[in-house]
């Protein structure tokens, strides 16, 4: 009954902090658009995540949820071949989650690097909530409830995807008789619940911010968000880092932000390889390419400006109510088929969204 389809299936999806921006398109979202006709394909909005830091704050997370699918039909992933859905409306998640929690060592968790980054970088030192650590368990169970084969994702995300496999392996060898030398690829032949799925980081991993220090993050605001104008794409462009003191300095050719932002975002590598040599040789300067980068991105993403206009607040609940339903059927069955091979199948139920 969950298998709809016979084409391999993914999991991946975003926390609604707000529009995305170009670091999830080429970690993520781009990896998506080719991937969505050839995989079954299941995005989730982890909308119950984003209560990890605005607990407070629903009524922007709810705002948020609603730019997401905005955003991701906007940048081309089309809800007639993928499905769409909400992380709070799919109950087998969190029932996953207790489950999982409990094979999951507190020491191994708190060992996570994105963990403890996001413990630094938010400035959480140790006033975080119980809930925040539970949302890289809860992000095991969001993708185990698919069984994916892959999980496309950028780099920051590849440790919970490591602990998402050590988490299948585990079931499958505690509850379903799954021998510690079967290879991850054979643990379902084995007789696992659970497959052992594989990370797929994007072109870019890790797109530095406007700032060229970090990490391109709508809170560190030195993002260039999908939902930009025009106008704001070339103004953020403008301040791109280039690592030149001052205008008599010589030209910068490591590190420097524009140089990167042109090789990623230029669709045309011999203009690139053109504009490098002038710029290297003092010809042109920092302003013109600021100004070539903008007129690429704005290329990018004019169309999914375009795309974006024409999207209302109900179709977008449309999307995900659908696909939410979907994605019911398939966590459903596989908590089932979970709780079977724990013992824990007491009773079989059904469950449908009103
Ligand atoms: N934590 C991811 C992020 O913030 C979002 C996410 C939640 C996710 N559940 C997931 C990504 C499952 C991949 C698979 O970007």
């Amino acid at each position: 009954m969950s298998q709809t389809t016979d084409k391999p299936r993914i999991l991946t999806g975003d926390t609604p902090t707000g529009a995305l921006h170009l670091g999830h398109y080429v970690g993520s979202l781009e990896n998506r658009v080719k991937m969505q006709d050839e995989y079954d394909c299941y995005f989730i909005i982890a909308n119950v995540h984003a209560l990890t830091t605005r607990a407070d704050r629903t009524d922007e997370i709810h705002a948020d949820t609603i730019e997401i699918v905005k955003d991701w039909i906007s940048i081309g992933l089309d809800p007639r071949k993928s499905t769409f859905f909400l992380q709070s409306e799919v109950p087998a998640i969190a029932e996953l989650t207790w489950y999982f929690a409990m094979l999951l060592g507190y020491g191994r968790l708190m060992k996570n690097p994105t963990i403890k980054d996001e413990i630094r970088v938010k400035g959480l030192t140790d006033q975080y909530s119980f809930g925040f650590l539970m949302y890289a368990v809860g992000q095991i169970a969001d993708i185990l409830a698919f069984k994916p084969a892959c999980v496309p994702v950028g780099v920051d995300q590849v440790p919970h995807i490591e602990m998402t496999r050590e988490i299948a392996r585990r079931f499958n060898q505690t509850y379903c008789g799954v021998k510690g030398t079967v290879d991850d690829a054979d643990h379902v032949k084995a007789g696992g619940v659970f497959p052992v799925p594989e990370a797929k980081v994007g072109r870019v991993g890790r797109l530095a911010g406007t700032d060229g220090q970090n990490k391109m993050s709508k809170s560190l605001g030195n993002a260039i968000l999908l939902s930009d104008t025009p106008k704001a794409v070339q103004k953020k462009c403008n301040k791109i880092f280039t690592g030149r003191g001052s205008t008599d300095d010589p030209p910068v050719l490591e590190g420097n932000t524009v140089l990167e932002y042109l090789e990623i975002f230029h669709e045309d590598p011999d203009r690139v390889a053109e504009l490098k040599g002038q710029y290297a040789a003092s010809e042109l300067f920092d302003g013109h390419l600021k100004k070539e980068v903008g007129e690429a991105i704005n290329r990018l993403l004019d169309p999914v400006r375009e795309r974006r206009a024409a999207i209302t607040d109900a179709d977008a609940l449309d999307v995900i109510k659908e696909g939410t339903a979907r994605a019911n059927e398939v966590a459903e069955q596989t908590l089932w088929e979970a709780k079977k091979a724990a013992n824990y199948g007491f009773f079989e139920r059904e469950f449908n969204l009103k």
